[in-house]
């Protein structure tokens, strides 16, 4: 009933280069599928320096913005929208910490990454970037709503 407070939101997850690199994408898409969020959208994909430039766009002042730039233009990363209540902020504890060193163990970050610049996976950090981001690295055509159909799968 608690949860009831919270409402049905959508965010937008992304496994960085490096993740996708150490072949760690089915282990992190797992741990958002075991929680019970639903996948609406996936696709690996080379992204543009323009594009990380314009999700990065309020740290463009910081001092590791052109490395982070060019870490996530480095190789495909697997852009993926979940949606469920409360998914914005329960995705960035399943993520853990920015600093992998203080992200706790059982946090994707905290059990497979070391470094901040090379942790792996992104996710939304609020619900309206959540929905900015999914349009941002999105088509709308690209994206499913569905729900489970009644039928048992396996008989
Ligand atoms: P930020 O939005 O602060 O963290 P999070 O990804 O946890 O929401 O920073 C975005 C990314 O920028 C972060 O995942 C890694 C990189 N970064 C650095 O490379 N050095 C830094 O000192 C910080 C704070 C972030």
């Amino acid at each position: 009933l608690v949860a009831a407070m919270v409402e049905v939101e959508e965010t937008y997850i992304m496994i960085k280069p490096d993740g996708v690199q150490r072949g760690l994408v089915g282990e992190i898409i797992s741990r958002f599928e075991k929680k019970g969020f639903k996948l609406t959208g996936l696709k690996l994909f080379q992204c543009p320096k323009e594009l990380a430039q314009e999700h990065y766009k309020d740290l463009q002042s910081k001092p590791f913005f052109p490395k982070l730039i060019d870490y996530i233009t480095s190789g495909p990363v697997v852009c993926m929208a979940w949606e469920g209540v409360g998914v914005v902020a329960s995705a960035r504890k399943l993520i853990g910490a920015t600093n992998p060193l203080n992200a706790e163990p059982g946090t994707i970050r905290g059990d497979l990454a070391v470094q901040t610049g090379r942790n792996v996976v992104h996710g939304s950090d609020s619900p309206e970037n959540g929905k900015r981001e999914i349009a941002l690295w999105f088509k709308e055509e690209e994206l499913c709503e569905w729900a489970p159909v009644q039928e048992p799968w396996l008989k």
